[in-house]
């Protein structure tokens, strides 16, 4: 699969999560029954995946290379990936207080919810035009463009992360969800000069979660468990658990 191609079906994987997403901020809006797991797990899935490798690499690879070129889009691209880690971050804060059932909390959680995915829609229509100018052109430049595929515990942590990413398409838009194509292929073992370091520093490998702690020590048990925000009134979206 091609640099490019990977990059398109990866926004793919992304603009499903935020269809289901939108379902999810929905229920919350309207103090319907909401899985907070599946909360998480969605924002699990923004900073492992999306943060940590799709938007990283793409500054490290696609907008190095449109920076190279002049390319006008790429500064705007830029502050759209600081937003979106903004917008993440703050998630991950309203989050904590969503599960102590913290006023309001859910009210705000839509409310960033919402700016997150109004950002990210606008972000992928902006990336893909110009994706889709670059993979028409040719060269030795864009030839040489790599995407390394994840390895180690990247690829664990990964493969972990679209695991439940699927489950969660089956549930809310039932139908499967677009996987990266790596996640069929055997692990390939780089050959040394071409491991990424930066993907095993423990540091790294700490920020992973999206909640700001270990997968290993969530509290909150992947797929189980139902949590539910009280029916009517001032308090419907303000996070009280049953
Ligand atoms: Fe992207
Ligand atoms: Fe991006």
């Amino acid at each position: 699969m091609g640099y490019w191609t990977r990059i398109i079906t990866e926004h793919q994987a992304v603009n499903e999560m935020l269809q289901i997403q939108n379902e999810l901020l929905n229920r919350l809006k309207m103090a319907k029954g909401v899985n907070i797991v599946h909360l998480g797990n969605l924002l699990s899935f923004w900073r492992d995946f999306l943060e940590q490798e799709h938007m990283s690499w793409e500054e490290e690879v696609a907008f190095a290379f449109f920076r190279k070129i002049n390319h006008p889009l790429v500064d705007g691209l830029q502050r759209d990936h600081e937003r979106i880690r903004n917008s993440l971050a703050g998630l991950e804060g309203t989050i904590k207080l969503l599960r102590q059932g913290k006023p309001h909390s859910g009210r705000e959680y839509v409310r960033l919810g919402e700016e997150f995915a109004e950002t990210m829609a606008g972000h992928l229509t902006r990336e893909n035009a110009a994706f889709k100018e670059l993979a028409a052109m040719s060269g030795e430049d864009l030839a040489s463009l790599k995407y390394p595929l994840p390895t180690g515990f990247r690829r664990q942590k990964l493969i972990g992360v679209f695991s439940v990413a699927e489950d969660m398409c089956q549930e809310y838009l039932e139908k499967q969800c677009t996987l990266p194509d790596w996640l069929e292929e055997s692990t390939p073992e780089p050959a040394e000069a071409e491991k990424s370091d930066r993907l095993e520093e423990p540091e790294l490998l700490e920020a992973t979660t999206g909640t700001g702690v270990p997968a290993e020590e969530d509290p909150q048990p992947v797929l189980e468990g139902r949590s539910s925000f009280p029916e009517a009134g001032e308090d419907t979206l303000t996070g009280d658990r049953e």
